[in-house]
């Protein structure tokens, strides 16, 4: 057996700030205890880390990553090995990717093709969720499966027609089967077909700018497909989890059905929090660099959205990390917004920016930890063996300078991109040692993790339901 003691830093949980010295045996916390305590001074660890002025961190759990995904005639620029390694970087230690189906095609045949991409390539710990192109008889009856052998949520879009859009009859099915098997559906919540009339329309009247793109994907349709969603997750009896929330329209709707205590749940990304429909309008075709679905809004949408990760109205933030180099990617749509691939990179710039917040004083550092760590843990069955510091729990640890200063920038960050979306943008708080499974995987800045080292992690049904 192999221990390690992290010595004098801050431990932050979910639940609690306490200083506390950590032991952990192989791939395990095995104790916590106070400083100078008998407890703490019996240990005869095999490796000290000082974490004195440090705060010690369960790992950041992303619950929305998009890696080698081909989409929009191209492939998302970070695979299996170069995504989660800037993951570690940045924090993160476990990643829940997207499995796709394709149409016409068997969920499992997409999820084997997830798994063959990421086996013996991860630095990090991984799970999927299943996207459902096809909703039909047999897609279906997959849904029972996945479920059993820890697939346990599955996207569906109300936006992207002819491409992974499902009807409402299609969603309602999926939803039906969920309430059924324990199965979590995530929504992407846009009305696509309208959408699709004014990109159509825009482009006729020669609006072909990146930034027609947040013009014509509208809160209001944004707003009404949550609605949408969360009538027919009411009617099928099943719970429901709506991804990257970008609009304070649907965020109300959210809300709204929380109020009714109903399980509709929550999600927005860092891009939504930081930045806007400005960068959307950056001249030179330089606002490519921001499109996504659903996209950037004006800057009074930001403030709604910070109040509903404080009220608990929005429960996690993941980054939706589906990256694409400005140079031969984005540059796919000059001259025609729509065939601008959507996505942004932030895999790694995730828990910086949310220390950020704390920093800033729009969420406690508890809070901090719950979005970005514990909720994703417990939404997506990874709970209690990701996402907390305690006995038993895996130990994914970071030890978090909270006074460091950096300065996000492409020239530095270990994303498969060549641009950052929060380029120039200074922040307080940077990671510097991540265990995962009690290797280490970051050691003060330096990258000691192999590719191969992370496994997949099969899922438990969500735990807010239990
Ligand atoms: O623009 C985005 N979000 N790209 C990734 C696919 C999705 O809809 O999440
Ligand atoms: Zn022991
Ligand atoms: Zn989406
Ligand atoms: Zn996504």
């Amino acid at each position: 057996m192999t221990t390690t003691a992290i010595r004098g830093g801050l431990v932050i949980t979910a639940a609690e700030e306490t200083h506390a010295d950590v032991l952990i045996e192989d791939d395990k916390v095995a104790a916590l205890a106070a400083p100078g305590s008998a407890c703490a001074q019996s240990w005869h660890a095999d490796r000290t880390l000082d974490a004195t002025g440090k705060y010690v961190i369960p790992g950041g759990v992303d619950a929305h990553t998009h890696l080698d995904l081909p989409f929009g005639g191209t492939a998302s620029s970070d695979d299996f090995e170069t995504g989660t390694r800037a993951a570690a970087w940045g924090g993160t230690t476990t990643i829940v990717d997207f499995a796709v189906q394709s149409r016409g095609r068997a969920l499992r045949e997409g999820l084997d093709q997830w798994h063959a991409k990421a086996a013996g390539r991860c630095a990090i710990d991984y799970g999927f969720h299943m996207i459902l192109s096809d909703v039909n008889e047999s897609s279906l009856k997959e849904l029972d499966l996945l479920v059993e052998e820890g697939v346990t949520s599955f996207k569906l879009f109300m936006a992207y027609p002819g491409v992974f859009y499902s009807d409402d009859g299609q969603i309602l099915r999926a939803m039906q089967r969920a309430a059924g098997n324990g199965g979590l559906v995530m929504m992407h919540a846009e009305n696509g077909i309208a959408i699709d009339v004014l990109v159509e329309q825009a482009l006729a009247a020669g609006r072909t700018d990146p930034r027609y793109h947040g013009e014509v994907r509208k809160a209001l349709l944004e707003a009404e497909a949550t609605h949408r969603a969360i009538q027919l997750a009411r009617v099928a009896g099943s719970p429901l989890y709506v991804v990257h929330v970008s609009a304070e329209e649907a965020l109300a709707e959210l809300a709204q059905a929380r109020d009714k205590g109903l399980p509709v749940f929550g999600e927005t990304c860092p891009q939504y929090l930081f930045l806007s429909t400005d960068n959307l309008a950056e001249p030179d075709f330089e606002g490519a660099k921001y499109v996504c679905s659903t996209p950037l809004r004006p800057r009074e949408h930001q403030d709604a959205l910070w109040r509903g990760l404080r009220t608990d109205d929005l429960q996690v933030v993941s980054t939706d990390h589906c990256p694409f180099c400005f140079s031969g990617q984005k540059e796919l749509g000059r001259g025609d917004f729509s065939k601008i691939p959507n996505g942004l990179p932030g895999i790694e710039n995730r828990m910086d920016l949310l220390h950020q917040a704390v920093v800033e004083g729009r969420i406690t550092r508890r809070r901090w930890i719950e979005i970005a760590c514990a909720a994703p843990a417990r939404m997506f069955g990874l709970a209690p063996h990701k996402g907390t510091i305690s006995p038993g729990s895996d130990a994914d640890i970071v030890i978090y300078d909270p006074h460091a200063e950096q300065t996000l920038s492409a020239a530095t960050h270990h994303m498969n991109v060549d641009y950052s979306a929060y380029e120039g943008k200074r922040v307080t708080g940077r990671v510097e040692t991540v265990l995962s499974r009690g290797e280490t995987v970051i050691d003060r800045h330096t990258y000691t993790g192999r590719a191969g080292h992370g496994r997949y992690v099969p899922r438990t049904t969500c735990q807010y339901l239990t």
